[in-house]
């Protein structure tokens, strides 16, 4: 018998590019000899837990897509390229090459813009997937042998003092109608860091756990208390949770993907399921599940 459509679960998927160096998958140049375990293994844990889900797609918000003009959707059948991080290309270069759900991506761009979002369906191929997409993509389901829909960050998290989440709540909705009415099992990946202040200086070796360790303790003690949260539930606590949290660490999170991805699952009376918290060049970063 087939199971039931819908959105199955969520999960909080930061995309730090170390976390890519460090597994030395194929796909990725560059070699490492490790590094940053305890978030690989909750990333372990997690492609465990979602392959008992069995989704039929992964839909991804990432913060390094960034559209300054409205949200956008990648509708481009079949992505192929190298996705490289520009501050750390030493690190990231990346060779994708994955399946978009193009049926679903047009949904949701129809839903979306139906709810007055300024929408628009990505059909360029050349345009290159940025390394937050790839990255939550690559840890979430290292095989990619599951259909993606991606959708872009309209904003830049790191222009400005206030975090406009409003519209994250209608993209949200929106992408949740969208599945409902393709009758999609779906999983959803919120590619964000929690605290972001980082260092500057990288140690010779990049995956040297000697220097790894929180930028300072007022951010790491930001990042507990929203995961004290979470691990509490339920999600209602996080509409004012999150922002909070933004305005004391420089959260990624401003980006909205983790409010997009609770306001797709309609603010669940659950509590979230932390399967790890580490620092990536000082930055906080949780693996976390949401089954609504
Ligand atoms: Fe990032």
């Amino acid at each position: 018998m087939r199971r039931r459509g819908g959105i199955v679960a969520g999960y909080l998927a930061p995309h730090p590019p170390h976390l890519v160096y460090a597994e030395n998958p194929p796909q990725n140049e560059p070699r490492s000899t490790g590094g940053w375990e305890v978030l690989r293994w909750g990333y372990e844990e997690l492609r465990r837990r979602l392959a008992v889900h069995e989704p039929d797609v992964l839909v991804v918000h990432a913060p390094h897509w960034i559209t300054m003009v409205g949200h956008h959707v990648n509708c481009v059948p079949n992505p192929r390229g190298i996705s490289v991080e520009p501050i750390f290309p030493h690190l990231f270069r990346y060779h994708y090459d994955f399946a978009t759900d193009v049926d679903l991506a047009e949904a949701i761009v129809a839903e979306a813009a139906g709810a007055g979002l300024v929408t628009s369906a990505m059909r360029d191929p050349g345009v290159r997937v940025d390394y937050a997409t790839i990255g939550a993509l690559h840890l979430a389901n290292p095989a990619w042998d599951i259909p993606v829909v991606s959708l872009s960050a309209n904003n830049n998290p790191y222009f400005y003092s206030d975090a406009a989440l409003d519209e994250m709540e209608t993209l949200g909705a929106a992408t949740a109608r969208a599945i409902e009415r393709t009758g999609r099992r779906a999983v959803l990946l919120a590619s964000n860091s929690l605290s972001h202040l980082h260092w500057d200086r990288e140690p010779d070796l990049p995956e040297d756990m000697g220097v790894e360790r929180p930028f300072d303790h007022h951010q790491y003690a930001g990042d507990m208390e929203l995961l004290q949260v979470v691990r509490e539930g339920p999600t209602e606590r996080l509409r004012a949770a999150v922002p909070k949290h933004i305005a004391s660490t420089q959260a990624e999170t401003k980006a909205g993907s983790l409010t997009w991805l609770l306001a797709a699952m309609g603010w669940p009376a659950v509590a979230g399921d932390v399967l790890a918290y580490g620092t990536v060049i000082a930055t906080g970063n949780a693996v976390v599940e949401w089954v609504p």
